[in-house]
């Protein structure tokens, strides 16, 4: 199955991967770097890792518009039927996994926070460990370095996302010592450049895994694709 990723900006993307429509962190209509808005996206399934905005703001208005499924941890996806009427939502928690028509989608430990934005209980913050065909990606979304992402990494993972922001997430400096966890055969950078206070030069990180690691550094500008 052709899989290809698109970068909506911050940390948002897009996944087709033959016909199914696979949507991470929907923040579009609010993000300076959004190369499309909500109105104009696909969807079959919206996976969210947690309940921060600049990572949901615009799930509800893209589910209830495609009647795509919501999937998320449980506070996560009962919020969304119960407050915005989402049709279709999937409840998980961590260290769960569940086959969906476009493959495996496993919920991972993420070292962050997640109320939600009128202030509830957003559950425990994730990332997703996904299987698309013979392929996995790995998804750390928000999230500190943890020496777990080793055991994430023994999956064999062929392209991982990782946050290099700063700030709210895992800098430059970390995100080098998760890919010499995870070891994954290639590693794109994720959550910077959205605004100046997570602004980083995504050439410079790249040289750096070149040189430090043994992955292979992917670097787009929002709307750029990577193929798998
Ligand atoms: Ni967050
Ligand atoms: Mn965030």
């Amino acid at each position: 199955m052709a899989i290809k990723l698109t970068w909506l900006g911050h940390a948002s993307w897009a996944i087709k991967a033959g016909d199914h429509h696979i949507l991470i962190d929907p923040f579009l209509d609010e993000s300076p770097t959004a190369p499309v808005k909500a109105d104009d996206v696909a969807a079959n399934f919206i996976l969210v890792s947690h309940g921060h905005f600049d990572h949901m703001a615009d799930v509800a208005a893209i589910a209830n518009r495609t009647g795509a499924t919501v999937v998320s941890n449980f506070e996560i996806a009962t919020w969304f039927a119960s407050e915005h009427g989402v049709k279709s939502t999937l409840g998980m928690n961590l260290g769960g996994g569940v086959d969906l028509p476009f493959g495996r989608a496993k919920l991972t430990v993420a070292h962050h926070s997640s109320q939600l934005p009128d202030g509830s209980y957003g559950g425990n913050p994730g990332g997703w460990l996904l299987t698309i065909g013979d392929k996995k990606i790995y998804f750390a979304c928000d999230t500190a370095l943890f020496s777990d992402m080793q055991l994430i990494g023994n999956a064999g993972i062929d392209l991982a996302v990782l946050p290099i922001g700063d700030l709210f997430t895992m800098g430059p400096d970390d995100s080098i010592e998760a890919i010499k966890l995870i070891l994954p055969k290639q590693v794109t950078p994720s959550h910077y450049n959205t605004w100046p206070p997570i602004a980083q030069d995504a050439t410079a990180w790249a040289a750096r895994v070149k040189r430090e690691t043994i992955a292979e550094p992917i670097v787009v500008k929002p709307g750029g694709s990577i193929e798998l």
